[in-house]
């Protein structure tokens, strides 16, 4: 199978990233035809910083590889490298129409959060549709909330063939795991970088831990049996829990009481540093040679360039425009 994703550049790699999607990745990886790029066009609709936008790609494309992305197993590319994507995505605009993208909620969570609209925001899942059918990919393993984007997706090229009535794309499906499709962050709600809920999966230790041990938790007392139902801590430990023991605990922890939150908490802590800490030694490892990264991005660009290169052909001709 094909499988393709990416993520922002937006932001640094969270604990919601790594097992909505990057652990997907990797494991994918292993026996699939795999692109994963950075979505740095994606980004600039909400990081206009350039000096910022620089870092944050330098920072997501080491993590990939700090987690265990392999650049001889994966296409790993910039998606900024792979002009035909913003092509490819005013083709498929000229078929989409604004209701589609209007219907969408993560543009319309932006707006209710007050963000002014830029349209670049509006048409983030035109650009998106472009990343995934460019490939022709098959499968993309994502979070659930980008699942309606895959539905987007094919929405637009359900539009697209009906237009010029010649099957050009791949209709991709997404991948979501159920246990790990939302994880929660320290005060409960969907882990993401702009609710500064998240758990970064590198940087220092000490801050870290103190957001882990912030958690936001009810006062039932130690001795008693805690609540599972909507309690983040309970959520994280059991995505965490390395073996099927350790989930056993937990779920006794919980049941049985007798387990104060604060001893969860530095429970979950040695989780986070079992699951991460190979990645976070080699990711201070791969900072300090950056002509690797670029020489590994531009590898997979030009691999990516020569995979797009047919389907780009055909779709110019199908429009018209060649
Ligand atoms: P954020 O919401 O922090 O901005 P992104 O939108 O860049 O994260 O997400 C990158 C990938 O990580 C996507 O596949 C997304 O679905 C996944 N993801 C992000 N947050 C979570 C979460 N809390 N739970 C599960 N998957 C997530
Ligand atoms: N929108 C995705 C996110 O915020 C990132 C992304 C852009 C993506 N293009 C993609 C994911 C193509 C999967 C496939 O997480």
């Amino acid at each position: 199978m094909r499988v393709l994703s990416g993520v922002q550049p937006s932001g640094t790699l969270h604990v919601g990233n790594y097992f909505g999607a990057v652990r997907q990745f990797v494991r994918l990886q292993e026996e699939n035809e795999c692109f994963f790029f950075l979505a740095d066009l994606h980004a600039l609709t909400t990081v206009q910083d350039p000096v910022r936008l620089r870092e944050l790609i330098t920072d997501l494309a080491t993590g990939y590889l700090a987690l265990g992305l392999d650049p001889t197993k994966s296409v790993v590319y910039r998606q900024s490298d792979l002009l035909e994507v913003t092509e490819l995505s005013w083709y498929l605009s000229t078929v989409t129409s604004m209701g589609l993208l209007q219907r969408c909620h993560s543009f319309k969570d932006k707006v209710a959060q007050g963000v002014v609209p830029n349209h670049g925001l509006f048409a983030y899942p035109v650009l998106m549709a472009a990343d995934i059918l460019i490939v022709k990919s098959d499968l993309v393993p994502v979070g659930k909330d980008q699942k309606q984007h895959l539905e987007v997706t094919r929405d637009v090229v359900a539009s697209f063939h009906a237009v010029y009535g010649e099957d050009v794309f791949v209709l991709p499906k997404p991948l979501i795991l159920d246990d790990v499709a939302v994880v929660p962050g320290v005060d409960g709600r969907k882990m993401s970088k702009s609710y500064d809920n998240a758990i970064e999966i590198f940087g220092p230790e000490k801050p870290i831990r103190k957001k882990i041990m912030g958690i936001v938790t009810d006062s039932t007392p130690v001795e008693e049996p805690k609540p599972t139902e909507d309690n983040a801590l309970y959520h994280l430990l059991k995505i965490f829990a390395p073996d099927e023991t350790e989930k056993a605990w937990v779920e006794s922890a919980f049941a049985e009481g007798g387990v104060g939150y604060g001893d969860m908490k530095k429970r979950l802590f040695e989780y986070y540093l079992q699951t991460f800490g190979e990645a976070r030694a080699r990711y201070d490892e791969l900072r300090s040679d950056p002509a690797e990264l670029e020489r590994i991005l531009s590898a997979g660009a030009d691999t990516a360039r020569e995979t797009v290169a047919p389907l780009m052909d055909e779709v110019r001709k199908v429009v018209g425009i060649r």
